[in-house]
């Protein structure tokens, strides 16, 4: 007759041999033996054949009744399973909300960038163009084109960043000024203009700033190897060393947001300007308040200059400046040491912004 018991057992062993079963795959693997083709229950099932059909109504329902305990054993597994796999990924991905937040830290434009910009701002609202040229320049542009004899110091190893490429009659070097920019421009506003110059027709003005990078042997609280400069060129057939004095003047007080502010024009000397002058501007803030600091040189374009320009310097005239952005910068800040710029410290770099 029939075994309750044995089905009994069958279903607590089912039960076990579930709750061994780490993962899925083991979890199917068990469930083969005992629902599977060949598995325990079926065999049970097979087995039935030869009873009267009284027994067989019996025994078969205990036997659906354990199937059915087997069952409801491998779902409750197949969840438990699926939970912990669950609670598994939830703790691997957990995230700490209570740490401190990590912050993304704000860029900014350099100091020196901010007046470049702002030099740029002030003159293109005068009508400037702006111009870029190389930092790698020849002996021609740097010297021999602004009237610079053979013998001048600034020509010297000791001011001067020569480097390899060029030949000894044309060396090359980093260009110690931004006036090379000066005939380059020039050259190329007057190939535009030849045909209205050489008929003696008015040349639009040449009225442009060169900013860029500079270099020089140079080292103190005033000078970096690596300096900027902006040069300004403004050629026509009736511009005076009046206009110089007035457009620089605009420009600073424009600058330094200060309609009293005051410049010094002090003479000076320049191959390739002639009167010459160089431009000092006080400090108003900081540790050096009250202090004078040169911020550029200019003057009255020299005629050989002119001429190297491909123009007539009796018919074309005008004055020309290079003037020290970083010295502009140190004058806006109060800042004493213009090295101070370049050495990448972010935490003096961080108060500008
Ligand atoms: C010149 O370089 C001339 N080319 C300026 C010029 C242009 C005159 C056009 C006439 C006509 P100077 O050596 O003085 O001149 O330099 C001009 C400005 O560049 C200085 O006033 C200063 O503001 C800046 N400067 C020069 N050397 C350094 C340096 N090593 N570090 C930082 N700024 C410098
Ligand atoms: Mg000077």
């Amino acid at each position: 007759m029939v075994d309750m018991n044995e089905l009994d057992s069958l279903v607590t062993s089912a039960r076990e041999s579930f709750a061994r079963c780490a993962t899925p795959a083991e979890l199917e693997n068990a469930k083969a033996q005992f629902l599977g083709k060949s598995g325990r229950l079926t065999e049970l099932m097979k087995g039935m054949a030869q009873l009267s059909p009284e027994d067989k109504k019996t025994r078969g329902a205990a036997i659906n009744l354990a199937k059915q305990g087997v069952e409801a054993a491998l779902t409750a597994r197949r969840q438990a399973l699926a939970d912990a796999e669950l609670e598994r990924q939830l703790q691997a991905e957990a995230l700490d909300v209570t740490l401190p937040g990590r912050a993304r830290g704000q860029g900014g434009l350099h100091p020196v960038s901010l007046t470049l910009e702002r030099i740029e701002q002030i003159f293109g609202s005068m009508g400037f163009d702006v111009a870029d040229g190389p930092e790698i320049e020849t002996d021609w542009f740097n010297f021999t084109a602004l009237n610079t004899p053979e013998d001048h110091p600034a020509r010297s190893m000791h001011d001067t960043f020569y480097v390899e490429g060029g030949t000894p009659e044309a060396p090359h070097l980093l260009r110690t000024h931004t006036s090379p920019m000066q005939v380059r421009y020039a050259v190329q506003h007057v190939k535009r203009h030849r045909h209205l110059i050489d008929a003696g027709q008015p040349m639009p003005e040449i009225r442009v700033i060169a900013p860029g990078r500079t270099y020089r042997v140079d080292s103190d609280a005033t000078h970096s190897p690596m300096f900027h400069q902006c040069e300004g060129l403004w050629i026509g057939e009736n511009v005076s060393f009046k206009d110089l004095k007035v457009v620089f003047t605009d420009f600073c007080r424009t600058f330094f947001e200060s309609d009293d502010l005051v410049l010094r024009f002090r003479p000076s000397f320049f191959p390739f300007t002639e009167p010459s002058a160089e431009i000092d501007i006080q400090f108003q803030q900081g540790p050096l308040a009250g202090r004078w600091l040169e911020v550029s040189g200019a003057g009255q374009v020299h005629p050989n200059v002119v001429r190297n320009m491909g123009l007539d310097p009796e018919r074309f005239i005008g004055f020309a400046f290079g003037m020290g952005p970083d010295r502009l910068t140190m004058l806006r800040y109060g800042v004493n040491d213009l090295r101070l710029f370049f050495d990448g410290d972010i935490r003096f770099l961080s108060q500008f912004q």
